[in-house]
């Protein structure tokens, strides 16, 4: 695939025609669907001859302009592109055409999950429903009329407020109207025969919001954490950024076939079912959490990405890491504010650092892409997240918001670019961003060097950035970032706290009037998404003391790391880390908080600092760590197990998860002995379980220690579960994930399971997405791994390039693996990329690791 295009950002240039409205008409069938477009369109741009609209492998019946039927001399259509030529100022178009969503395996403009027509048009999939100006600076009313089967699909429903519907005997017809103008790739429908259930919302105006959220028959009872979750984020938005829903209407559908998580189309939000149906039989705790953050996710999209959109692609971070940012503090509010900066900062880490190091790496707006599908990028989304929360951090919590008023205010309704965001952020607050703009160009994560000096009761801080020379061939720029820190006695008393404006290459701080040395806080929060390095810290000293919940736990996480590093080059565990792990075991407080800190740092923290990467003496230097503490520890352990268990409580406050996550983790840690004993606990557990989360964990440990218990107890959850197809994800992720031999033989054979079905996205994930994410089992030495994963990706880049492609990143790290591995990387990505009729998608990701 050699003909794969790149488009530039500085190519970028306004459209010449603006669509003032667009009424869709779809007429649905069991194998066909006809849509018939009127355009109402304006030429912008006079010099214009020609109108070229998006359109993708479309079959067009009938062409009209002002009600005149066109001969096809007058427009021309390609694959891509539907061209009339010499067209008036002002003008209409009618556009009949034939599509088959019935047909359609990628899953992007219309198509059918089950039995569900529905749709996913962000950001290029409008273009395979109707002929359009499929670009999200074409903002336009749309009025959408639906007709289908009335016993099939009962449901109908599309954007904005319902209108009329009729009925026209065995079919039945439905309008809606979307008042709010918005690009096409907010536009969605839906129709099917679906559960549902409704509450209502009023505004602080005192407007009445109808919410509904519809799904499969039979879920119903699994929305309601759901439901409550939007009225959570409805109320969220009002009293932080003082922003109000503004339809009369709030439609959420679930699917079970969706490439993404959810998407916020205006009105008629759709969903992966896997973040809208929860009850504590069959979804996790972490389940819990994920769908209150996507609901809220998506409602937050309203404002930022709906109202006010992005100029073009190249804009996407100005509404999802904007809104990632939301989300993650409204999560924060509503749960704790150090487990959630916690979590994040470990997404962050294992997701965007691996991505920012990798030869995929990008700024978070960047400056070409050849399949958009790809740029939805951990670097995008959450270290544009964490751009934004930089700001807010330089500008504190008053003039923020008063800088997002000024920014909702001023681009209401309006198409923009991160520019513009900037200029609403430094012009309310008198805070000048001219130098931070370049979070937004360059790629790489920062690092910082600290040293620090002692003299005559001054303490000197000298902060240096490690700037490469050339990244993607340009000379790199110290950055400006905001870094909180604290200076602390010997009493961990904060003597200093403050937040230092970094922006030299090389900068020293003074600080006065200290009898003895202070010990440095540093990066409190996570105050800037950067890679500290530091010579020496007092890491023991502050997993103990600090009072910055972030830097305790990153004490912690560098002790350890430096520990497995020092058993890795053959050392015994040191001592002092010991000692220090014991202390956390007796804190007391927040349960949930001391769960994280007890959580030794991931394959993937270790991997990054590494060049020619084994995996195989990573894993076992973090066992016999693992074996340590469990030894070490066994009998406090245990005693924190038995405390926090509470057999037969399915509790869902925040205590009742805190117990079930300390106690996890606590034979999570014992688990590494494989003893009799802690088996039985995990029996035992798996036996009584009333919660989701105590069953999973259960099951994962007994995977990886007792091959006989697994075998008994993963039938009688698979014979549970079997008519759950979320519940069987998790089946297959922890078989997918297991450490045992045989893995992979395991993961053939289930493809064949009854259950498992190639083209539902979230079991491609969970079982070869879990499997290609195993280190152990995917990078095995005999390069089986490699192989099968490759497989998978050039059979699944037919069916759906977009699942393909996210596939292949599992080979993102292969320039960092040792010889041996990366050679046989190297065969399986030249086969990939050489399959005739290679997606641009996969191409892309392959292409790019293989440069
Ligand atoms: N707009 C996206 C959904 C999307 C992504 C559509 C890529 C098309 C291509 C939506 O707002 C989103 O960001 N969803 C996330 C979840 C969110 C909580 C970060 C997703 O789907 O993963
Ligand atoms: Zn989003």
């Amino acid at each position: 695939m050699s003909e794969a295009q790149a488009i530039y950002l500085k190519d970028y240039k306004a459209p010449a025609f603006s669509i003032e409205d667009v009424n869709l008409r779809f007429e649905l069938f069991e194998e066909y669907a006809l849509v018939t477009n009127v355009m109402n369109i304006q030429k912008v741009d006079t010099g214009v001859q020609e109108l070229s609209l998006h359109c993708r492998d479309l079959e067009l019946l009938e062409f009209w302009i002002n009600d005149l039927k066109l001969q096809d001399t007058r427009y021309v259509l390609e694959e891509e592109k539907l061209t009339i030529l010499n067209v008036p100022s002002v003008f209409s178009i009618k556009i009949i055409n034939k599509i088959y969503p019935q047909n359609n395996t990628e899953l992007e403009g219309l198509y059918k999950s089950g039995s569900i027509f529905c749709t996913q048009n962000e950001p290029e999939g409008f273009r395979s429903i109707t002929p359009y100006l499929d670009r999200p600076d074409v903002m336009s009313v749309f009025t959408t009329t639906i007709v289908a089967d009335k016993e099939k699909y009962p449901v109908l429903l599309g954007n904005g407020n319902k209108k009329e519907s009729f009925d026209l005997g065995k079919r039945h017809s439905v309008t809606w109207h979307d008042p709010h103008p918005k690009p096409s790739y907010l536009f969605a429908l839906v129709a099917g025969d679906l559960g549902s259930i409704s509450d209502e919302y009023i505004t602080a105006s005192g407007e009445n919001v109808e919410l509904n959220i519809y799904c499969d028959l039979g879920n119903e009872s699994k929305c309601h954490h759901a439901m409550k979750s939007l009225k959570e984020a409805m109320l969220w938005d009002e009293e932080k950024y003082g922003r109000e829903y503004d339809l009369e209407i709030y439609n959420i559908v679930a699917v079970d076939s969706f490439n993404m998580g959810a998407m916020e189309n205006k009105g008629l939000n759709i969903f992966n079912s896997a973040y809208v149906l929860a009850d504590e039989d069959s979804a996790s705790d972490a389940n819990f959490m994920g769908i209150q953050s996507v609901i809220a996710h998506e409602y937050f999209h309203n404002w930022t990405g709906n109202r006010i959109t992005c100029r073009d692609w190249f804009q996407l971070t100005l509404k999802e890491g904007l809104t990632v940012f939301r989300d993650q503090c409204f999560s924060a509010d509503l749960n704790s504010q150090e487990v959630q900066r916690i979590e994040d900062v470990k997404s962050l880490r294992e997701r965007q650092f691996v991505e920012d190091a990798s030869p995929t790496a990008h700024p978070i707006q960047p400056k070409s892409y050849i399949s958009m599908n790809n740029f939805y990028t951990a670097t995008v989304y959450e270290k544009g997240a964490e751009v934004i929360r930089m700001i807010h951090t330089l500008l504190g919590e008053e003039l923020y918001r008063k800088a997002t008023d000024l920014y909702f205010e001023t681009f209401d309704g309006q198409a923009v670019t991160t520019k513009d965001f900037l200029w609403a952020m430094s012009s309310a607050s008198g805070v000048d961003l001219s130098a931070f703009e370049l979070w937004y160009h360059q790629s790489g994560t920062p690092k910082l060097k600290v040293e620090e000096k002692f003299e005559n009761g001054v303490y000197t801080l000298t902060l240096t950035q490690v700037i490469p020379n050339t990244v993607e061939g340009r000379a790199q720029k110290p950055y400006f970032f905001p870094l909180k820190i604290a200076l602390l006695d010997e009493d961990a008393k904060e003597v200093v706290t403050e937040t230092l404006k970094v922006s030299k290459e090389s900068e020293s701080f003074h600080f006065e009037g200290f009898n003895l040395k202070p010990v440095l806080s540093i990066n409190r929060d996570f105050s800037a998404p950067i890679i500290i390095e530091q010579e020496y810290n007092n890491f023991a000293f502050l997993m103990k003391h600090d009072t910055n919940g972030f830097v305790k736990y990153e004490a912690a996480q560098i002790f350890a790391i430096e520990t497995i590093e020092a058993i890795m080059r053959g050392e015994e565990v040191n001592p002092r880390f010991s000692e220090a792990y014991g202390h956390l075991l007796d804190l007391e407080g927040d349960l949930s908080y001391k769960a994280l800190l007890l959580e030794l740092p991931t394959v993937s923290t270790l991997m990054q600092r590494m060049s020619d990467i084994d995996f195989d003496v990573i894993y076992e230097a973090k066992e016999k760590l693992s074996q340590h503490l469990a030894q070490n520890f066994q009998e406090k352990l245990l005693a924190i197990y038995e405390v926090n268990h509470e057999p037969g409580s399915f509790g869902m406050d925040a205590l009742a998860i805190s117990k079930r996550a300390i106690k996890n983790r606590a034979l999570k840690i014992l688990s590494a002995l494989e003893t009799r004993d802690v088996i039985e606990i995990a029996k035992r557990q798996y036996e009584e379980s009333v919660t989701m989360t105590d069953r999973v964990v259960a099951l994962d440990v007994l995977e990886n220690t007792d091959p006989e218990y697994a075998e008994v107890t993963l039938a009688d959850f698979y014979s549970k579960y079997k008519k759950q197809t979320l519940v069987m994800n998790k089946y297959f992720s922890i078989l997918a994930a297991s450490h045992r031999e045989g893995t992979l033989d395991r993961v053939m054979a289930l493809q064949n399971d009854a259950v498992y079905d190639e083209k539902v996205p979230n079991l491609v994930r969970s079982l070869i997405g879990v499997f290609a994410r195993n280190y152990k089992h995917f990078h095995a030495k005999n390069g089986y791994g490699y192989k099968f994963v490759a497989d998978k990706i050039i059979e699944i880049d037919k069916i759906n390039p977009q699942m393909a492609s996210g596939l292949c990143g599992a080979f993102k790290i292969y320039n960092k693996m040792n010889e041996k591995n990366k050679s046989m990387m190297k065969v399986e990505l030249s086969r990939i990329i050489s399959t005739h009729e290679l997606s641009k998608n996969s191409f892309e990701i392959i292409s790019k690791i293989l440069k």
